[in-house]
């Protein structure tokens, strides 16, 4: 069950039963015990600003960047940017038990420290986050919400959201959006092209590299067309 509430400091647990979502008891666990590369509600107080530090105490170099993917899903995204990227520090955000504890599972599994998999509803990233501590942000097919005209209100990226993210970024930072839905992209992109620049790809350059997601794949394999692009915040403005 999504937890989409706004408070990423809530505690929804109190109100779930654990034999019916066992990933609700592994995920407590997993925190309590430091097995899980994870957090959640209480556990994610005063984080903003300190996720550079959270990855130099796990060995990465000072300094390593910190990207998020919003809507990590399974992790195989982020956990294949994290093996090709060791010296990134990389946040996976979803809003289901099972997600988060999926990723932080393959994080143990592929003995990735620079993976950390939070529950946490993107719109409440700049409480989790600090104004400019954020290299890139990640966001694979999020959910459209297409099957009636006034869901489209529900659609995580408008340009409220554009900005909260705009802020959360460095300069020079990034924004990389996928979708399966032309006129989300298309207002993605009006709002997106006015605040940020199209990025440069340089051979570091992480979206040089291909990661198909699952929801990718799925179109991909039905033969539907997807799009995406890569913003760069401006290192002057
Ligand atoms: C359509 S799936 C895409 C999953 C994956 N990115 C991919 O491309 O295969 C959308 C994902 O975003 C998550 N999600 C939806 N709303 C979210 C929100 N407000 N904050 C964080 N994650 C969210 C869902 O739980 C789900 O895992």
């Amino acid at each position: 069950m999504p937890i989409r509430i706004e408070d990423p400091f809530y505690d929804p647990t109190p109100r779930m039963q654990e034999d019916v979502n066992p990933f609700v008891g592994r995920l407590k666990q997993g925190i309590l015990d430091g097995s899980l590369p994870a957090f959640f509600g209480p556990s994610l107080r005063d984080r903003k600003g300190t996720w550079q530090t959270h990855f130099e105490k796990q060995s990465l170099p000072a300094g390593s960047p910190v990207v998020v993917e919003i809507g990590s899903h399974k992790g195989d995204v982020l956990s294949s940017m994290a093996s090709r990227h060791s010296d990134v520090g990389f946040v996976g955000m979803d809003i289901t038990f099972k997600r988060v504890v999926t990723l932080a599972d393959k994080a143990i599994a592929s003995s990735l420290p620079n993976i950390v998999s939070i529950l946490c509803n993107a719109k409440a990233m700049d409480q989790i986050f600090a104004q400019g501590e954020l290299d890139g942000i990640v966001i694979f097919f999020p959910d459209p919400w297409i099957k009636k005209k006034r869901q489209q209100k529900n659609r995580l990226i408008n340009q409220e959201f554009l900005e909260k993210i705009h802020s959360l970024l460095k300069p020079k930072g990034f924004l990389w959006f996928k979708t399966d839905h032309k006129p989300y992209f298309d207002d993605v992109c009006v709002s997106a092209d006015r605040m940020f620049q199209t990025a440069e790809t340089s051979s570091d350059s992480l979206w040089q590299d291909t990661y198909t997601s699952t929801f990718e794949n799925k179109f991909l394999s039905q033969g539907l067309p997807t799009y995406e692009k890569v913003w760069m915040k401006p290192e002057c403005e």
